[in-house]
């Protein structure tokens, strides 16, 4: 009876499946009540009284190694047949939701290509400045309201440290280090000390532009304008200038283009005057020049700066301000088809 039941113990430590219908078999042929165990066990009354206790033992381990080796394979068909069910390879994979730009990204990308292709290359700075590069260098006098507390966030305990007012900082910042000729382009965030509203906005985007070389006039500085609206806005687009003031220009402009809501008729947004303004401009003052390191008698040049959000509500009429920054994914997804 101990040589049967170790025949059995090998075959079963050795039991192999190809599928559920085969464990099943073997289930019956060693643990059904009519399997090959069972027989044993019914043969273990005959077993005589000093052996009984080693058959016993060995018939228990058999029993044991057989209920195992039958749930292992057990266990490895359900596994297999999970992986059957919920892995369908040839399914087509899932759709991947891409971001898209945000809106200011994409007006911002669109000028620096246009300015790009006449031949301005990006130049950035710090938004932590100093007086100097937002204000002095500029030509701003020392009593000039933007240095108002109402207007700049300084730095309590450093009154030169400030969160910069306008991309011009740049200006002064490439000039100190570089000599004519310069062509650049400088986009980035502005902050004021402003109440947060529909119009308003405590930061928001600037593009500046700076030419400076020889024989440099406003003749340049016009054409370059007219040919920015036309790309900007279309080809019918027309420009016209109004004089102004800035500190670091001189004279200075400012430009407004036709209407492009209503093509110039009028309109609520236009305030039925048939023309918006979007943007300063002028000759660099001598004394910029000067300030920052270079010679106002051989060099001139033109300088000229924008808001990102008044140009992308022309184009795309944004309403309100306050939805640039508080990435509502509604508002966002609107303009994943001019990514
Ligand atoms: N810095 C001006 C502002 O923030 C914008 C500006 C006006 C920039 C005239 C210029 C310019 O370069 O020539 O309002």
């Amino acid at each position: 009876m101990i040589a049967k039941i170790k025949q059995l113990l090998e075959e079963v430590e050795t039991l192999k499946a190809a599928n559920a219908e085969e464990l099943e078999a073997l289930r019956i042929k060693y643990l059904s009540k009519k399997g090959a165990i069972n027989d044993l066990m019914a043969d273990f009354r005959n077993v005589t009284a000093d052996q009984k206790k080693e058959v016993g033992m060995r018939l228990n381990e058999l029993k044991t190694k057989a209920q195992e080796r039958i749930n292992i394979l057990k266990e490895s068909f359900e596994n297999q047949d999970n992986t059957s069910y919920d892995l369908d390879l040839t399914r087509s994979a899932y759709p991947i939701n891409l971001g898209s730009r945000h809106p200011l990204s994409i007006v911002k990308n669109e000028i620096i290509d246009i300015f790009g292709r006449l031949g301005f290359s990006i130049a950035e700075g710090p938004e932590i400045e100093d007086d100097w590069h937002v204000f002095s260098a500029l030509n701003f006098a020392e009593d000039h309201p933007a240095r108002d507390m109402q207007d700049t966030f300084f730095i309590e305990s450093h009154p030169d440290v400030l969160l910069r007012t306008h991309t011009s900082s740049v200006q002064s910042r490439v000039m100190e280090v570089t000599q004519p000729p310069i062509r650049i382009i400088c986009p980035g965030r502005v902050y004021r000390n402003e109440a947060i509203s529909y119009r308003a906005h405590c930061f928001f985007h600037q593009v500046e532009a700076l030419y400076i070389d020889k024989d440099v006039s406003f003749t340049d500085l016009k054409q370059v304008l007219l040919l920015f609206a036309r790309e900007m806005f279309g080809a019918e687009t027309k420009i016209r200038l109004r004089p102004s003031y800035f500190p670091f220009t001189e004279p200075s402009a400012e430009m407004d283009i036709s209407c492009n809501i209503c093509g110039g008729k009028g309109c609520p947004f236009c305030k039925h005057t048939g023309w918006v303004e979007i943007l300063g401009c002028g000759m660099v003052d001598p004394n910029v020049l000067e300030s920052n390191g270079i010679d106002s008698k051989v060099y001139s040049g033109y300088a000229l700066g924008m808001g990102i959000e008044r140009i992308t509500n022309l184009k795309y009429q944004v309403k309100d301000l306050r939805m640039f920054s508080e990435n509502d994914t509604r508002f966002l997804k609107e303009f994943e088809a001019a990514n």
